[in-house]
């Protein structure tokens, strides 16, 4: 039997929280790699809120994905035939892919599979969003020791990433989360000193009551009115990583 990929086409732009109606499941013919490609079957699918940006007719750092098109996305998979150069069946390769099971694509990049680590722990803190909370805090934000940091979206991919950073740089460090296992989360696992619940309280009033001496680093995940907070207690010559 004709093996076939599933994929998941963009049917119609999203208003608000994508739903099911926006994306639609299809089968098509396992596409076939051509010279200088490779063919991939992902394991890991990377969901990032930028996927959500890449849906919209906006202005954007990338051109939309357009209606019955394949939805972009970034895939981590095993190549299972080459006709790249550098790559051989077995490598495992990331990069700008597509949410199907197969994808060809000839820019991937090989995953340093090393030190006995799960795969998905290349998809998520040795991958995209540790590199975002790593470099976005110490290059961009620099923190020293001592110094008052919020992190908002603190339970997500970035920011739990960014505030355990910020822990071990000998910071204060307070993070923004939705909902009280969120912020358990924030303060138990990841050794946050303290964590607003933006869902349940007032984040200006629970936050001055975080940050007394003010906030010298605003790790800033989300923007809109949690920012607007973090800045109306931000410290002269404070610091700011925006997420892009
Ligand atoms: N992941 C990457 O590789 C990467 C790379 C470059 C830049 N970035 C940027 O970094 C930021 C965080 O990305 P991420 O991958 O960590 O995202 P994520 O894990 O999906 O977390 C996003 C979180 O943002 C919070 N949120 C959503 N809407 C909100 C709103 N209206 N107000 C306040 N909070 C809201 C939600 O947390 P709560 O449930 O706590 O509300 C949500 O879980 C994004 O701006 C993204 O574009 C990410």
């Amino acid at each position: 039997m004709k093996k076939m990929n599933r994929r998941w086409i963009l049917r119609q732009r999203p208003v608000g929280d994508v739903c099911d109606d926006d994306l639609q499941l299809v089968e098509a013919p396992l596409p076939q790699p051509e010279d200088g490609e490779m063919l991939v079957r992902n394991i890991y699918l990377m969901v990032a809120p930028t996927n959500r940006v890449w849906m919209s007719q906006i202005d954007q750092y990338m051109a939309p994905v357009a209606l019955g098109e394949v939805m972009r996305g970034v895939t981590m998979g095993v190549v299972i035939e080459s006709r790249h150069p550098d790559f051989k069946p077995g490598d495992i390769v990331e990069g700008g892919m597509a949410w199907e099971e197969y994808s060809v694509t000839r820019t991937a990049r090989r995953v340093p599979v090393a030190y006995d680590l799960p795969l998905h722990a290349f998809a998520s803190v040795l991958g995209n969003s540790g590199m975002t909370a790593y470099f976005g805090m110490l290059d961009i934000a620099r923190p020293k020791a001592g110094d008052t940091i919020v992190v908002s979206a603190a339970a997500g991919g970035v920011g739990s990433i960014a505030g355990q950073i910020g822990k071990i740089l000998g910071c204060r460090v307070v993070g923004v989360a939705g909902g009280e296992s969120k912020c358990r989360l924030v303060k138990e696992e990841y050794g946050l000193d303290a964590c607003v619940d933006y869902k349940g309280g007032n984040v200006l009033a629970d936050l001055r009551a975080a940050c007394p001496d003010g906030i010298d680093v605003d790790f800033e995940n989300v923007g809109g009115d949690t920012m607007d907070a973090v800045l109306a207690l931000i410290n002269p010559g404070a610091a700011s990583r925006f997420a892009g």
